[in-house]
């Protein structure tokens, strides 16, 4: 495994593999990683020839008074997992490499980005398409790995490397979660033992909305409601948003109809955590009004 710092290194040694008529995927890291990042990993190693995977703490999507200087980092216990993984390059640049002094332009993240996480973390999307962005650029992938925790990430990327024709397959792999139901996810190490307690009540919230659906109830705002319901009076914990939007333009529905996908945010203790789940309505669903007619 080839470990780089510099943006030249890391665009010649996947330039080297394309031209070897490799198949070169990346997988876009902060590093601290857990059995999901390690999914996304195992994915792309199936599939590809060369496996490139930067471990990158970005500053731009931390706004002031986030948790840039207290997010996790153990760069060498990442070098050793990803070794074990068989993964080819390490890209792992200081801030100060990634940005030149006086950087200045940033990439719009469009539309998707205004709502949710982007409303109540302002400027954190542009953080994100701006750093994926310069990825893309450095490494060239043919496909990129993102997981579907960060569920409108992934869709902001997806309509980023759509909009800007940046060349890459986005690839999305699902959430992996902790025995007792909670969501992979590198701030939860700073979790007490209480406030983990508290945090279940969010794989909990998405799954009464998931069970309020397979019952037949097809309102948004009852499987939003199902959601507060499980969340509400939880120690520790602090609800941002808990909604059911379409899977797309992460517009909130008023039916579910087709599919969808329920969003939660919240913060526990002073972490922000989020999750999500696809609702898919059973063929031939019908609506509770309607059956109970
Ligand atoms: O999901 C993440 O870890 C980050 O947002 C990403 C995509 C690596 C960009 O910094």
């Amino acid at each position: 495994m080839e470990r780089v710092a510099s943006k030249a290194e890391a665009r010649r040694a996947a330039a080297d593999a394309r031209t070897e008529g490799k198949t070169v995927a990346l997988v876009p890291t902060m590093g601290a990683l857990h059995e999901g990042h390690l999914s996304l990993v195992r994915a792309a190693c199936n599939r590809a020839d060369y496996v490139a995977v930067s471990v990158f703490v970005n500053p731009t999507q931390f706004g002031p008074g986030e948790d840039y200087d207290s997010y996790p980092r153990d760069l060498e216990a990442d070098l050793r997992l990803l070794a074990a993984e068989g993964v080819d390059l390490v890209f792992a640049p200081s801030a100060g490499v990634m940005y030149e002094p006086g950087a200045s332009v940033t990439v719009d993240p469009g539309a998707l980005a205004e709502c949710w996480e982007g409303e109540i973390r302002p400027g954190h999307f542009a953080g994100v398409t701006t750093v994926v962005t310069k990825l893309l650029s450095i490494v060239r992938p043919d496909l990129a790995y993102f997981g579907e925790k960060d569920y409108q990430q992934l869709q902001v990327v997806r309509r980023l490397v759509r909009d800007l024709d940046l060349g890459a397959t986005v690839v999305a792999c699902p959430i992996v979660r902790d025995r007792d139901g909670l969501a992979l996810s590198s701030r939860n190490v700073r979790l007490t033992a209480d406030e983990r307690a508290s945090a279940l009540a969010i794989p909990a919230a998405l799954e009464a909305a998931a069970v309020a659906l397979a019952s037949r109830e097809r309102e948004a705002r009852a499987l939003e409601r199902a959601m507060f319901e499980r969340l509400a009076g939880e120690e520790h914990l602090s609800l941002d948003y808990a909604v059911v939007v379409d899977p797309d333009t992460l517009e909130p529905l008023d039916t579910v109809d087709g599919p969808a996908r329920a969003l939660v945010a919240a913060r526990v203790g002073d972490i922000h955590l989020i999750d999500n789940c696809a609702l898919v309505p059973h063929p031939g669903h019908s609506d509770r009004r309607s059956t109970n007619e």
